[in-house]
């Protein structure tokens, strides 16, 4: 059981190589994706600085940066912050 207010896990599929990976509940999608071998440049890891920000598919993403227009929030997320319910599906 999941305290309240707590990360939960979820899955990052990643379409084109057809790889699934799970991000703990104290891990960061953005650490998950750069320890699978995604090159993805980290920046302030608090998301506000935007050199993270990812393409993603589909998915029930929670959005949790600072530097995203809701506009933007449509195609993009910050994975050092931003979560998912249970999955996202990333163009990679
Ligand atoms: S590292 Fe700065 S927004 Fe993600």
């Amino acid at each position: 059981m999941t305290a309240k207010g707590a990360d939960r896990p979820f899955y990052i599929y990643l379409a084109y190589s057809g790889r699934t990976l799970i991000v703990g509940a104290n891990q960061s999608a953005l650490q998950v994706l750069i320890d699978a071998g995604v090159d993805i440049e980290p920046g302030c890891m608090l998301g506000g600085c935007g050199m993270c920000v990812a393409d993603f598919v589909e998915g029930d993403l929670i959005h949790k940066d600072l530097c995203l227009t809701e506009n933007d929030r449509k195609a993009l997320f910050c994975p050092c912050v931003s979560r998912a319910g249970t999955r996202i599906v990333l163009p990679l």
